[in-house]
């Protein structure tokens, strides 16, 4: 436990990724660029949501395991593992992603590292990074050789962040030798003890684990989603398909569930990066199955905005739709990549009146959109709505009043994004139902 750990960028990953390593009982210094972002945190603070997160922030502030800064002498000087947990996203007009926060890390810390360290990349990057980021630090690195690299990819999901930091379902390492795979050892005992088991690979298959899981949870996805479309042209139910199929143990029922398909920073960019990193491999083909992936979940977003348009007798203008969900998923206050917002944006593009409302999601929204307008509850972005439309699956939507959501609509119309809603008793209630993949 001698171990001090510092941890680079403190966005989802980092942030959570810091905290979690004080909880276990380490001393852990995080910096970020984004002094606003420092201070937040210092003052124990999140900048997202994150359920569960706040109270072990503070906890390990207050008990002074946990700090942050935004000076990377201080960090090179604390450190002896340096956590790299920076942003990958997708570079505008372009498949790759953008390395440059990644290599700005290594840019700035580097030459600072006059003493032994590891330093442990868990931010999602394109399979061969890790080999050229080992180069540029033995050769920024004043302390040579002593200065590092392992990759240690994080699998963690928006809203269950806690809980998969603490208790993976594997750990997986990409080490060049015995020392690193001893301090990675070190550093994850407690879990390993608890029976997670850890993978010891190289550099290339570490950072290929990340990318591939991500891959095939994308293309699980897509699959119930193509079948959704089949089962719209057949007039069958995707919901009990898929449940039928869950009972397969070598299928089972996780992502499988179709609806509007898959957002956030992660599964969306991660495919095309991925695409990218392969057509430079020169094996594109391999993976050219994820760009009917990707098509597949896009059309879902057209596929409900024209389901809302039918419901409403074929056009948008001067009708009232009522949008419930923001973030991309529940339990997140993220907005990157949201299906839900794609879908409010684009109808109010063909002329509706769009009202949106979600639990955590509506500082983010109103930033990226304040075209549209938003509600402060559910009943309130309902209000003389034409049609309804669920695109996120808050528990509280889950858990909406049909005859109460009536009273205050202009006409009891509702489709649901993420077949999450009960069509008997909606339709018992006199609303005209509809949900994507289903008759
Ligand atoms: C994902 C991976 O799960 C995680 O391991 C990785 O580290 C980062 O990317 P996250 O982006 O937090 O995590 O979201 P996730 O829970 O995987 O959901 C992704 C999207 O898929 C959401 O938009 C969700 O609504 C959608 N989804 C999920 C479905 O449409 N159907 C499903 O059955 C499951």
């Amino acid at each position: 436990m001698a171990q001090r750990l510092t941890v680079i960028g403190t966005g989802y990953l980092g942030a959570t990724h810091a905290a979690c390593m004080a909880e276990l009982g380490f001393e852990v210094l995080g910096i970020d660029v984004d002094a606003d972002k420092i201070a937040r945190l210092s003052a124990g603070e999140l900048p997202f949501y994150e359920p569960g997160l706040e109270p072990i922030l503070r906890r390990n502030l207050e008990n002074g395991r946990l700090r942050f800064t935004t000076s990377y002498d201080e960090v090179a000087e604390f450190g002896d593992v340096h956590f790299i947990c920076v942003g990958t996203p997708q570079k505008p007009g372009e498949y790759a992603a953008d390395m440059s926060y990644v290599d700005d890390t290594i840019t700035a810390l580097a030459p600072r590292l006059t003493r032994a360290c590891l330093v442990i990349g868990k931010s999602t990057v394109p399979v061969g990074t890790a080999e050229r980021l080992a180069r540029r630090l033995a050769r920024l690195a004043p302390a040579g050789d002593l200065a590092e690299l392992a990759w240690n990819p994080e699998f963690l999901r928006e809203g269950f962040a806690v809980e998969d930091t603490l208790h993976p379902d594997r750990i997986v390492i990409g080490v060049e030798s015995d020392r690193a795979e001893k301090v990675l050892r070190e550093i994850y005992a407690p879990m390993t003890a608890e029976g997670i088991p850890l993978i010891v690979t190289d550099y290339p298959t570490s950072e290929l684990v990340k990318v591939s899981a991500n891959a095939f949870l994308a293309t699980k996805i897509s699959f119930i989603n193509a079948m959704a479309e089949v089962c719209e042209a057949a007039h069958a139910d995707v919901t009990k398909l898929s449940e039928a199929l869950s009972h397969d143990d070598r299928i089972g029922g996780k992502f499988l569930g179709p609806g509007l398909g898959f957002g956030g920073g992660c599964l969306p960019k991660d495919i095309r990066a991925f695409m990218a990193r392969a057509g430079e491999l020169g094996v594109d083909q391999a993976l050219s199955f994820l760009r009917e992936v990707d098509a597949i979940n896009i059309r879902r977003r057209i596929r409900m905005v024209d389901l809302a348009r039918e419901l409403l007798g074929g056009s948008f203008i001067g009708r009232t739709v009522g949008v419930l969900g923001a973030a991309f998923k529940p339990n997140s206050d993220d907005i990157r990549d949201s299906p839900a917002l794609d879908v409010a944006t684009t109808i109010r593009a063909q002329g509706g009146n769009v009202t949106v409302y979600d639990p955590q999601a509506l500082d983010n929204a109103r930033r990226a959109h304040p075209e549209l307008a938003y509600g402060t509850s559910a009943q309130d972005a309902v209000a003389h709505a034409h049609v309804v439309l669920l695109l996120t699956e808050w528990r509280e939507f889950r858990e909406l009043d049909p005859d109460e959501l009536g009273a205050v609509v202009a006409e009891r119309n509702i489709v649901d994004g993420r077949n999450a809603l009960d069509p008997e008793r909606w339709r018992a209630a006199g609303w005209h139902y509809r949900a994507l993949g289903r008759p």
